[in-house]
């Protein structure tokens, strides 16, 4: 079990969804049959991780809280924390310090769709890392994101974000597993031209001392965006595509507190009942089935 502890971003103004995420928060937002923010969580508690901090904006907390709770439900042990202004995500590291309280974390962005067969083992493997471990994800805009540049022999030159010229197609996803002194390093960032503190900043801090591991996710994975109206459809269609086929859920908290054994047959029955009228409680109640079988 590891120590870390974790951290979901998921404040933001989300004007690049108005006005759809006018009134109510894109992390909120339906990515087919589940809030989007039920994803990025599912990939900590696969990660092992069952403390978690949840940094919103202060207007969304509440609608937060009455969805996810105090994580109890799912062997979790939640925690607020409010982020008054978008001022960046290397910030979430100040705003997080005294939960941290001196434990490495892994850091995910609210608005962040990974699936692969590999996971929780690309995962321990970067848990068990010193410094930090970023994912790199080949894509076809890089200029969108935090971009990796390589040197000839394959090593980590530099993270640049939103590059107009980019050194790669390797996008830096947005997960991080960084070592205790994240927010330390956090306190050195300057504000960006657009007044932010850049995560690309932050991750420069660990490459510049020889700390910085990018960890490059193949073909086998999906790393889905969730940024333009269009690439939220289809994120949506993606994760339906996989669950009509295979009739498994993605991003279901309750079957991954439930295989880790953070929760009994008991619970996991009792979360069944509350969602009785859905394929969700009927997919639930498989779950028992097979445990009992
Ligand atoms: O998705 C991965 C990308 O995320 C990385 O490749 C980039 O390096 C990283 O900067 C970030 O880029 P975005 O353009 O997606 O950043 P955005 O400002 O949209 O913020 C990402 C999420 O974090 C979004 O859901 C809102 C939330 N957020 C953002 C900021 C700046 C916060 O909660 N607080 C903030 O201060």
């Amino acid at each position: 079990m590891t120590r870390r502890k974790g951290i979901i971003l998921a404040g933001g103004t989300g004007s690049r969804l108005w006005p759809i995420t006018q009134g109510v928060s894109k992390q909120l937002m339906p990515v087919y049959d589940k809030p989007m923010i039920y994803y990025p969580l599912s990939v900590l508690m696969l990660a092992g991780i069952r403390e978690i901090a949840v940094i919103t904006t202060p207007e969304d907390q509440a609608q937060f809280q009455r969805l996810l709770g105090d994580g109890r439900q799912w062997g979790l042990a939640l925690e607020w924390i409010v982020q008054a202004r978008p001022e960046g995500l290397a910030q979430a590291y100040l705003l997080a310090d005294s939960f941290l309280n001196g434990a490495s974390s892994a850091m995910v962005l609210g608005d962040n769709i990974f699936f692969g067969h590999g996971l929780p083992e690309i995962m321990a493997t970067a848990d068990s890392r010193t410094g930090g471990t970023v994912f790199g994800y080949r894509v076809r805009d890089p200029e969108r994101y935090g971009v990796v540049a390589f040197s000839a022999a394959g090593e980590v030159r530099e993270i640049v974000e939103k590059p107009a010229q980019p050194p790669s197609n390797y996008a830096v996803t947005g997960l991080y597993f960084l070592d205790s002194s994240a927010p330390e390093r956090a306190r050195a960032v300057q504000p960006s031209e657009r007044g932010e503190l850049e995560i690309a900043d932050l991750l420069e801090s660990y490459r510049r001392d020889g700390a910085l591991h990018v960890e490059l996710m193949g073909r086998g994975y999906a790393w889905l965006d969730t940024g333009t109206h269009a690439s939220l459809l289809d994120a949506g269609n993606f994760v339906r595509t996989l669950q009509d086929r295979q009739g498994t859920q993605v991003g279901c908290p309750e079957e991954i507190a439930f295989r880790n054994r953070w929760i009994t047959p008991d619970d996991l029955n009792q979360r069944a009942r509350i969602y009785d009228k859905t394929g969700y409680g009927a997919y639930l109640r498989g779950l028992l089935d097979e445990a009992r079988a």
